[in-house]
């Protein structure tokens, strides 16, 4: 496993590459070799910012605050050899690490006349509070021949009503989600895990996105989506480990302190919305815009009351409002988007924007309500189209010299 030792920031990076102009390292370019000139200058990890931590009960990326980037990019494996795939897993864990702490992924080689192991894009960059989440599609322990460990609750979701899936953004065996404060901090992670096993897996699809946010104030406002609405509000809080334990954990089997993670790429049609009133824009979510509260309430996290009615005695949360079926649904789930934006739809003109939307759950049952709950009826449905969609085991949380998916390796 990676040591302190062994390990150099990105931000010293430079400094220490010039000290290796003046002949004092050794010239390898092997992940995880002894590194005489970094213990020769004591440098290590210590000085990187905004690390999070690796290991731990959960996977980092599920219940740490929400960064500003995601690179988030489906896998497909083109082996069925489950050594080789575990192998995968522990180099992508020493990797890991490293990213997480801001790290190069190898010391500095003398040798020019061969391709660095760090790609170096990440340079001079600090960790930027980059999370890295893995986790494995239904797919994945039939491509294996490991379905008799393949958890009972683990479904693939049904095809919803009004669902326009498009094939380049569904399938794939392998999910990793690269959340941080810094696109090109997310680009490198992805780039050099990927190069990594480039002979066992190949790249299915990939969505960037990201979220807005003054993250000079103590508590960072909820982020808004592109409709311009708080996202995020009705989630469950950190601290309210109960309500995690509850709706958001597994806490069966091999996959204990893992969670299902559903990802789907929804369409955002802007141009509808702007020419739609503020009145029917708020009543479609059943929230105010600007505040974020409920309608009819003045703050944010005021309670919901679905029942509540105004003055004319209407219904104040309309019953076909996003926010009515959800609470309805009488489920909850852990949202952790990002919006993307992917310059314009050619043939019409428009925006190609949208969500994507990513949630962890106990169990994928609970989308399968909520989506089922706001498929038909959602005044919503009338601005967005769902294209691309996944659902993924994401493995539980590793332990200090373990490493991911050891779990469920460990069953075989
Ligand atoms: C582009 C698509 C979507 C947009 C723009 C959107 C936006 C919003 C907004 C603005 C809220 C209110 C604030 C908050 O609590 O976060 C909300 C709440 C919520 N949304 Fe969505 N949403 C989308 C898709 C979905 C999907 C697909 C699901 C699940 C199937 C979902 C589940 C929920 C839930 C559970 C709540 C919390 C309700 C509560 O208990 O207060 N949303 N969404």
């Amino acid at each position: 496993m990676v040591t302190k030792e062994n390990s150099v920031s990105r931000r010293d990076f430079l400094k220490l590459a010039s000290i290796g102009g003046a002949g004092v390292l050794v010239g390898s370019t092997g992940l995880g070799t002894s590194l005489y000139a970094l213990n020769h200058f004591g440098r290590d990890n210590q000085h990187s910012k905004n690390k999070v931590n690796f290991y731990g009960k959960h996977q980092s990326g599920i219940v740490t605050d929400v960064q500003k980037h995601v690179y988030f990019v489906v896998l497909e494996l083109s082996t069925d050899d489950v050594q080789q795939v575990k192998k995968m897993f522990q180099d992508w864990t020493t990797q890991s690490v490293k990213l997480m702490n801001g790290d190069v992924l190898a010391e500095i080689s003398k040798n020019t006349l061969l391709p660095s192991v760090d790609t170096g894009e990440a340079v001079g960059l600090d960790a930027s509070r980059l999370t890295l989440t893995y986790g494995i599609s239904a797919e994945f322990f039939k491509k294996l021949g490991i379905e008799h460990l393949k958890p009972k609750d683990f479904v693939d979701l049904p095809h919803f009503p009004k669902d326009q899936l498009n094939p380049k953004y569904t399938g794939g065996h392998i999910f990793i989600q690269a959340c941080s404060d810094d696109p090109q901090v997310n680009f490198h992670a992805v780039r050099n895990l990927v190069r990594a096993s480039r002979d066992i897996v190949s790249m299915k699809w990939s969505q960037t996105g990201f979220n807005s946010y003054d993250e000079t104030k103590k508590t960072p406002d909820t982020p808004r989506n592109l409709f311009s609405f708080k996202d995020g509000t009705g989630n469950p809080k950190f601290k309210d480990t109960e309500t995690l334990d509850r709706f958001v954990f597994i806490d069966q089997d091999w996959a204990k302190n893992g969670s299902y993670l559903v990802v789907r790429r929804i369409q955002m049609h802007i141009e509808t919305w702007d020419r739609t009133s503020l009145e029917d824009q708020e009543r479609t979510f059943g929230r105010h815009r600007d505040s974020g509260a409920p309608i009819g309430m003045k703050k944010e996290y005021d309670e919901i009351d679905i029942k509540s009615k105004n003055d004319k005695g209407e219904l104040n949360i309309p019953e076909d409002s996003h926010v009515h079926l959800a609470k309805k649904a009488n489920t909850t789930i852990m949202r952790r988007s990002f919006s993307y934006s992917d310059g314009i739809n050619e043939a019409t003109g428009t925006f190609d924007a949208g969500l994507l939307f990513v949630s962890f759950q106990k169990s994928p049952e609970q989308f399968i309500k909520l989506q089922s709950m706001m498929g038909r009826v959602d005044r919503l449905n009338e601005y967005i189209t769902h294209r691309g969609s996944g659902v993924f085991l994401a493995f539980p949380g590793i332990k200090e010299g373990g490493y991911i998916g050891e779990a469920l390796f460990n069953r075989l």
